[in-house]
């Protein structure tokens, strides 16, 4: 018999679209989870937007202040899909509530909340989860494989794109509904937090700790008028970010982020080069892994044989990760599908007692890279990120 699993969904954005519909189709694509989700209430501050949105996609009912929200008997997951600044404090409100937390990334606004948002599920012991959802492609799920099955070897260099144009032109307000992620106060950072954050998560969890990093941003528009004051204000976010990076297995790393890559509007890419072979991946290709492989596995030979060369993997096959949940070989799953599957990796996580990762800890772990990354930019020199 499935249990009711009844969601409170704070946010009604892009990311409340994404898990609105990933709580409708887990059950369905994964029928042998215990849990199913209810979609009990709907939570924004705009009453009649909320109402409009929970109608479209069939909430019971609204919520215009989160903390009623929170307060609810009737529920037993609260999801924070809204921006940065506010998920600390409903997080940890959540979890004294004794709630079940599903927080978007990046976790918190800086390290001292992350901890403290960290701190207060773990006193509760109540199940806690991220939304980096990106592990959850199946063939960034499938390099996680190959590196565990030991076929890349001693690692040398991890390499991360994540490119955007979106905020090119000068006349882009900051802040407001729309534009908060340009306004320092509601995003905490630019594309630090945003994302090299899932840059950052993936290559923790493919490549092991980052144990230092020397970075440099860049905001290159000074001043943009805010959408809520219509006063010109100083921009306080990194408009762009590369760093290098150290990790504890020897390896080192680059990784380059901006918004103003014209006509990159999603270029989110890894690499990953070892002894033995080397991973690629492109989100705007996702259901391609390209691996080259240096020792034969037939053999188990060090050689590299005249038939050697990058290999295209289409991670559509029942044996590669999630896709028996899916469709017949050779058909693909997109972007929304990541949720479901990370939904489904969180459900079951709870019901095995062997939670999913990322929990709150490990995005704590993301938070320090980022904060260390930002701390370098500010100070011109290599910071220790206390990991590894
Ligand atoms: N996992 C991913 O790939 C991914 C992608 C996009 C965004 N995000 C993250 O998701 C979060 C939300 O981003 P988004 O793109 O959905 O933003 P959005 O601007 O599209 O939506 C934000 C929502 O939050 C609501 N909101 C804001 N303040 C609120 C408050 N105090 N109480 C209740 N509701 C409030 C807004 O009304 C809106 O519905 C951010 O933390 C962002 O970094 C993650």
């Amino acid at each position: 018999m499935a249990k009711p699993l009844r969601v409170g969904m704070i946010g009604y954005g892009f990311m409340g679209k994404a898990h609105s519909n990933a709580y409708q189709k887990v059950g369905r694509f994964f029928p042998e989870l215990e849990h199913r989700p209810v979609l009990a209430a709907l939570c924004a501050r705009n009453q009649e937007k909320a109402q409009a949105f929970a109608d479209t996609w069939g909430y019971e009912s609204v919520e215009t202040d989160w903390r009623a929200l929170i307060a609810r008997d009737d529920i037993d997951l609260i999801d924070i899909g809204t921006p940065n600044n506010t998920h600390a404090e409903i997080a940890i409100a959540a979890a004294e509530a004794g709630k079940w937390v599903a927080c978007e990334k990046p976790l918190a606004m800086n390290v001292e909340e992350a901890e403290r948002m960290t701190a207060a599920v773990e006193k509760a012991g109540v199940p806690n989860f991220v939304w980096f959802n990106y592990r959850r492609v199946p063939a960034i799920s499938l390099a996680r494989q190959v590196v565990e099955e030991g076929r890349i070897g001693k690692p040398f260099h991890y390499r991360a794109t994540y490119l955007q144009d979106w905020t090119i032109a000068e006349d882009v307000p900051q802040g407001g509904a729309t534009l908060w992620r340009l306004d320092v106060d509601a995003a905490g950072s630019g594309v630090t937090g945003d994302l090299l954050a899932h840059s950052i998560d993936t290559a923790l969890w493919l490549n092991g700790p980052i144990t230092s990093v020397v970075a440099s941003t860049e905001t290159f528009v000074k001043e943009r008028v805010h959408q809520e004051t219509g006063q010109v204000q100083p921009v306080g976010i990194d408009d762009a970010c590369m760093f290098l990076a150290r990790f504890a297995n020897g390896s080192m790393g680059t990784f380059e982020s901006t918004r103003y890559a014209r006509g990159r509007k999603n270029f989110n890419t890894l690499e990953l080069n070892g002894a033995d072979g080397s991973l690629a991946f492109d989100l705007e290709d996702p259901q391609y892994l390209d691996f080259y492989e240096y020792t034969r596995t037939d053999t188990g030979s060090k050689v590299e044989d005249h038939l050697a060369g990058w290999r295209r993997v289409h991670v559509t096959n029942f044996e590669h990760p999630y896709m028996d949940h899916w469709w017949v070989p050779g058909c693909t799953i997109g972007y929304e599908h990541t949720f479901i599957n990370a939904l489904a990796d969180f459900l079951k996580g709870v019901e095995t007692g062997s939670p999913a990762e990322p929990g709150f800890r490990a995005a704590l772990e993301t938070q320090r890279v980022c904060d260390a990354v930002l701390q370098s930019a500010r100070e011109g020199r290599w910071v220790e990120t206390g990991l590894g």
